[in-house]
């Protein structure tokens, strides 16, 4: 069978692992460095999903090829929402994550309502249709920071049902229950059943 060429619109690596250990080998991965793009591509949207679609749409436009792009969030609901789409720089341009945690739990001190959730949106362009995949984790944010594994806001981040937080959990844990990965999981059964109906 034809194997589906696919552009995932991101740099991270790991991401880019992650989500080709999942489609298995029937779909051909091509990340933004294996197309010779080493920009960063903008998010100036206000929600998930726009910014998403943005990223895959620059790769349709610029390199005529089908995409997927991702785009998280962690909402907390004392917060609006916040930080929301301003994650990763919730404290400034610098993306400095600590700097971020110690802001959310800085704005949380007077808080007694801890309840967040983490929110993935894939969004996807094929055939130039748009198509959209949604992951949420419900959960709690912690007093104080614990554990020194994952990344971003893992460290205050308590998954519903659990004890520890993300940075308290082995990366395959973390990964199997992660927004990230009920994202991935629903755009992977989209593909197949997509390749299979072709
Ligand atoms: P991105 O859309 O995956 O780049 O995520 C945006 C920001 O959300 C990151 O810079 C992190 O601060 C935060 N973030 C995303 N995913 C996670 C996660 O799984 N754990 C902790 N923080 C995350």
């Amino acid at each position: 069978m034809e194997m589906s060429r696919l552009v995932f619109a991101s740099h991270n690596q790991h991401k880019i692992d992650e989500i080709r250990a999942i489609l298995g080998p029937r779909f051909s991965i091509i990340g933004l460095k294996d197309l010779g793009c080493d920009r960063d591509i903008p998010e100036p949207h206000l929600t998930l999903e726009e910014n998403a679609l943005a990223k895959a749409r620059f790769v349709v436009q610029h390199y005529g090829l089908d995409s997927f792009a991702d785009d998280t969030g962690l909402e907390v609901e004392a917060l609006n929402g916040l930080p929301g789409v301003l994650s990763a720089r919730y404290a400034g341009h610098a993306k400095d994550s600590r700097a971020n945690v110690k802001k959310l739990l800085d704005d949380l001190s007077e808080q007694k309502n801890r309840k967040a959730r983490f929110r993935t949106v894939i969004a996807l362009i094929m055939n130039g249709k748009d198509y959209l995949f949604e992951g949420t984790v419900c959960g709690e944010i912690t007093d104080k920071p614990r554990g020194g594994l994952g990344f971003g806001y893992d460290p205050v981040f308590i998954p519903g049902g659990h004890t520890r937080t993300f940075a308290e959990m082995p990366p395959s844990e973390k990964n199997r229950i992660s927004h990230r990965k009920i994202a991935i999981s629903k755009l992977a059964g989209f593909l197949v059943q997509a390749s299979t109906t072709r």
